[in-house]
C-alpha cells in the first residue's frame, strides 16, 4: 500500500494505472469498521482503491471538533493495509487548499449546493455542506476514480454528492454503502469515540426510535407529525437534545404524503457533548 501526501506524489503514481478502473473512498481518518467495509466494497468495483484521509476544515462551523476531530493515520493505514487498500492519499491542509494563509479559508472557492442542503443537517450546520462539497469535488478530480463509494449513514451528504456529480458532471459512479452497526443497533461514527461508556450504551436509543417509526409506517399509519413528535418527546425525556427526526422521502429527502411508498426516516440529536446522526430507510 502506497502512502502520498502530496498531490503530485498521488498524480504520478496514478498516471501509471490510467489502465485500472480506479475506486475512491473519501473519509476524515479515525477509521472503524464502517470506513472498512466501505473499501471492501470499493475493491468489488475497481482494479485499484484510493482512500483519502482529510479532515476538512471547511465543513466545520466554528463551535464544531475540528480541533479535537481525532487525527490516528497510522492505526489508519494499518486499517487500510488490512483490508487491501493500493493507496491513502493523506494531504495537508495546504495541499487540499493553496490560497489558505493559515488562519481562514474565505479566500478559496467554495461550491453552493443545492436547497437539498439547507434543511435537516444543512439547517444546524450552516455552509457544511458547501463545504463537503467543494473538497469532494477537489479530491475527484485529483484522483479521477470511476467509481467512489459513500455510506448511506450520512444519508443527506449522499444525496448532495449524488447531485453534485449529476450537476457538475463528473463522470463518477457513486455507490451507496450500507450503515455498520454496533449489536446494540448503535450506528458505527468517528465521533462514537467522544462517548462514555453509558452514553454509548444510552446511543442505541436513537436508532430505536428509528426502528419504531419504521414499524408504524409499515403497519399503515401516515401520521407524520404525530410519529416524529413521539419520537422528538420520547427522546427528550431520555436525556437527549433532539436536532431533528424527520420522516422523508428517499433520494429527494422532500416531504412524503399519504401516497408515499419509499421514506428515509432521518435523525440528528445530541447526547451529551455528542451530536450523533442516524437514519433508516423503509419501503412499504
Ligand atoms: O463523510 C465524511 O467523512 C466526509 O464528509 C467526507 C465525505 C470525507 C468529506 O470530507
Amino acid at each position: 500500500m502506497q502512502l502520498f501526501h502530496t498531490l503530485r506524489e498521488l498524480r504520478a503514481f496514478l498516471a501509471t494505472h490510467r489502465d485500472q478502473r480506479v475506486g475512491f473512498v473519501p473519509t476524515m481518518g479515525n477509521l472503524h469498521a464502517g470506513h472498512c467495509q466501505l473499501v471492501t466494497l470499493a475493491k468489488n468495483h475497481a482494479d485499484l482503491v484510493v482512500v483519502s484521509i482529510f479532515v476538512n476544515p471547511l465543513q466545520f462551523g466554528a463551535n464544531e471538533d475540528f480541533g479535537s476531530y481525532p487525527r490516528t493515520l497510522q492505526s489508519d493505514c494499518e486499517k487500510l493495509q488490512a483490508v487491501g487498500a493500493d493507496v491513502v492519499f493523506a494531504p495537508p491542509v495546504e495541499e487540499m487548499y493553496p490560497d489558505f494563509d493559515g488562519q481562514s479559508l474565505h479566500q478559496e472557492m467554495v461550491i453552493q449546493p443545492p436547497p437539498l442542503a439547507d434543511d435537516l443537517c444543512g439547517a444546524s450546520r450552516l455552509g457544511h455542506f458547501a463545504g463537503v462539497a467543494t473538497v469532494v469535488a477537489k479530491l475527484f478530480h485529483m484522483v479521477q476514480p470511476q467509481v467512489a463509494v459513500f455510506g448511506k449513514k450520512d444519508y443527506q451528504q449522499l444525496m448532495v454528492i449524488r447531485a453534485l456529480v449529476r450537476q457538475l458532471n463528473f463522470d463518477i459512479e457513486i455507490i451507496a454503502g450500507e450503515t455498520a452497526r454496533e449489536s446494540s443497533g448503535l450506528a458505527m461514527s468517528s465521533r462514537n469515540g467522544y462517548l462514555t461508556v453509558a452514553e454509548k450504551t444510552q446511543a442505541a436509543q436513537l436508532n430505536q426510535q428509528l426502528q419504531s417509526i419504521k414499524q408504524a409506517l409499515l403497519s399503515g399509519r401516515r401520521d407524520y407529525a404525530t410519529l416524529r413528535e413521539q419520537a422528538c418527546l420520547m427522546l427528550s425525556q431520555q436525556g437527549w437534545q433532539v436536532d431533528y427526526v424527520e420522516i422523508r422521502r428517499q433520494q429527494s429527502l422532500t416531504l412524503p404524503d399519504a401516497q408515499t411508498s419509499d421514506w428515509v426516516i432521518v435523525a440528528a440529536a445530541r447526547l451529551g457533548k455528542t451530536r450523533l446522526i442516524d437514519n433508516c430507510e423503509v419501503s412499504a
